[in-house]
Order: C-alpha cells, then sequence, then structure tokens
C-alpha cells in the first residue's frame, strides 16, 4: 500500500520536474530527477508518520513511559516505530491523536501518570492489574478528556475518593482502595456500566438508580454501602445488578420481578421483606438472597 502510494507520488512528480527544468538553468536532468523522487520518497515516510503520530501525544506518552519507571515492557515505546504502532496504543487514522492507552497488568508500582492529561483525544483509558497508588486523577473524565467513554483501573492500589469529574460512559474500579461516597454528581451522568465492587466505598449509592437511566450494568459488591434499597427506581435497561456485601436495606423493588436478570446478587446485606416473584429472578438460587435481614419467599424460605 504505502510503496504504491509512494510510486504514484513520485510519478506525478516527474510530471513537475519537467516544468521546473525549464527554468532550471543547470539542466542536470538525471541526478535532479533522482535527488527528488529520494527527497519525495523520504517526505512521503515522513507523512506516513506524522499522519500516524501527533508529535505532542509521542512527547506525552514518553512522560507517561517515564513516570511508569521506563518498566521494561514498555521498552516497544521507542523512535523505532510511529507512536500509534507501541504495544497499547491506538490512534485516529485521520489525525494521528491517541485515542486508546492500554498498561495492563504489568504490575507496575506508580501513581496515575499526569502527562495522560496531554492525551486530550483519548476515548479509552485501562491500567488495569498494576499497582498503582494515590488518588484517581480528576482529568480521567470527559471534562479533561472530552471524548473517554472507558476507564478502567481495576487490581490497583487507589485510594482516596473516586473523584467527581469520573463520569465515563464505561467505569470500572474493582479492587483498590477507594473510600467515601460516591460523588453526588453521578446522579447527573449517564452510565453504561458502573464497577466498584471490592472497595471500602461509604454511603448511598442511589445516585446510580432512576427509572430514567440508560444504565445496564451495575456491580456495587464488597463494600460499605448503606441505603434503601425499596426507594430506588430500576434503570429501564439494568440486567446486571450485584449489590451484595454491603449494608443496604429496605425491600427489593418489586419491579425486580418483571426484568430478564443475567446476573442477581443482594446477598450479605441487611435487606427485608418478600422477594419479588419473577421468571428470571428464579434462575438464582438461595445464595444470591442470603443472608439478608428478613428476606422471604423463593428461593428463601416461605413469608410468614
Ligand atoms: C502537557 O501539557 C502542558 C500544558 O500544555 C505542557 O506544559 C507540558 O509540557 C505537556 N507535557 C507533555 C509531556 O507533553
Ligand atoms: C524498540 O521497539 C521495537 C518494537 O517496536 C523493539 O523491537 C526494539 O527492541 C525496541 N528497541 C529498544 C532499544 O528497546
Ligand atoms: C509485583 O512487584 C512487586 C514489587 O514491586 C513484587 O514483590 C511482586 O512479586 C510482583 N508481582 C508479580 C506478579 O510479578
Amino acid at each position: 500500500m504505502w510503496f504504491s502510494a509512494s510510486t504514484l507520488a513520485v510519478f506525478s512528480l516527474t510530471r513537475n520536474t519537467t516544468t521546473m527544468q525549464l527554468t532550471n538553468p543547470c539542466r542536470r536532468t538525471m541526478p535532479f530527477f533522482v535527488g527528488v523522487a529520494v527527497l519525495v520518497l523520504a517526505a512521503a515516510a515522513a507523512r506516513a508518520d506524522g499522519a500516524l503520530c501527533d508529535k505532542s501525544d509521542k512527547a506525552a506518552l514518553l512522560a507517561i513511559k517515564s513516570a511508569l519507571g521506563n518498566h521494561p515492557d514498555l521498552s516497544g515505546w521507542n523512535s523505532t516505530a510511529p507512536c500509534c504502532a507501541w504495544p497499547g496504543i491506538s490512534c485516529s487514522a485521520t489525525t494521528g491523536r491517541v485515542t486508546e492507552l492500554t498498561v495492563f497488568a504489568l504490575n507496575i508500582s506508580a501513581p496515575v501518570p499526569a502527562a495522560i492529561a496531554n492525551l486530550t483525544a483519548l476515548q479509552s483509558v485501562n491500567l488495569a492489574y498494576n499497582r498503582l497508588y494515590g488518588r484517581i486523577p480528576e482529568f480521567l473524565g470527559p471534562r479533561a478528556l472530552p471524548d473517554i467513554t472507558f476507564l478502567r483501573l481495576d487490581g490497583n492500589r487507589l485510594d482516596g475518593p473516586i473523584p467527581p469529574t469520573a463520569t465515563v460512559h464505561d467505569l470500572s474500579v474493582v479492587g483498590n482502595r477507594l473510600t467515601g461516597p460516591l460523588p453526588a454528581a453521578f446522579a447527573g451522568a449517564e452510565f453504561g456500566s458502573v464497577d466498584v465492587a471490592d472497595n471500602q466505598l461509604t454511603g448511598d449509592a442511589s445516585v446510580l438508580f432512576g427509572a430514567r437511566k440508560r444504565v445496564n450494568s451495575l456491580r456495587l459488591s464488597r463494600n460499605r454501602f448503606a441505603f434503601d434499597l425499596g426507594r430506588v427506581e430500576l434503570p429501564g435497561k439494568l440486567d446486571i445488578l450485584a449489590v451484595d456485601h454491603n449494608m443496604i436495606y429496605g425491600a427489593i423493588p418489586a419491579a425486580a420481578a418483571t426484568r430478564k436478570w443475567l446476573a442477581f446478587d443482594v446477598s450479605y446485606n441487611n435487606l427485608c421483606g418478600p422477594i419479588p416473584q419473577g421468571r428470571y429472578t428464579h434462575r438464582f438460587g438461595p445464595r444470591h438472597f442470603a443472608p439478608n435481614k428478613c428476606l422471604c419467599g423463593r428461593p428463601l424460605a416461605p413469608c410468614s
């Protein structure tokens, strides 16, 4: 592909060369042509590189590499290949801006690199299964990175609260050391999936619920959330609800009976009252409902 494009460029330039020769007093036809051809080939190569790798994004990636301690698995981030061909990097084919950053399961111990904020065309960031520590920076969200829709920080050692700016369509921060309540700003966010399991989050997670929300997966398991589940409205498309191992109270919403659940787990909470009886709630055995304070009915013991 590249070769044929370059050949075409050289071919079309031979015509320009002819015109230039008319004004060229030296008339060194062959060397001049070869010289131009080489220049054109070099220019084409440079253009290809330029198109594939935005210069300031490349600088930001090198700063990220350095902030991640120049980990040996990032040695492919070097000048022999354009930055869009580096492992874990994808770019827009039209702008050469970096759209995906994946540094996955390299066991890297560092804070989240600040230079990520310079990759303003990012759509997807996956830094899962390292040993990243410190806070989740506020720039990991659509306010600083307008196109971001996917953020995955699972299996790190991040602490502190989830910042209010982390309103990314698919948010996954499983298995960190996050504390505090979910940001109130999440109430107005449009999520597709939220997975905050295995942290030390507290308070009211009902901000994620609401009849008009389009979220289809909520995983809040193994935190310290405490709110009245009976008062939430189930989002219309929700088919994965895992809220086990919290301190959630109230009843299971009656609307749960009519949903086509792919996953459903409310065990290890303080829920009470009859289990809404529906075809898909029945798919899940007692261990998805117990223990709780006083839930009753199938698949648990009948309500008295
Ligand atoms: C990031 O952007 C800031 C502000 O534009 C600039 O000063 C800094 O040099 C950039 N850093 C990198 C690594 O590109
Ligand atoms: C640079 O990256 C290429 C792969 O893109 C790799 O084959 C090469 O070993 C790297 N060079 C250094 C010096 O790490
Ligand atoms: C991860 O790195 C730590 C040191 O930072 C090391 O003790 C540990 O064995 C590593 N784990 C794996 C799976 O490589």
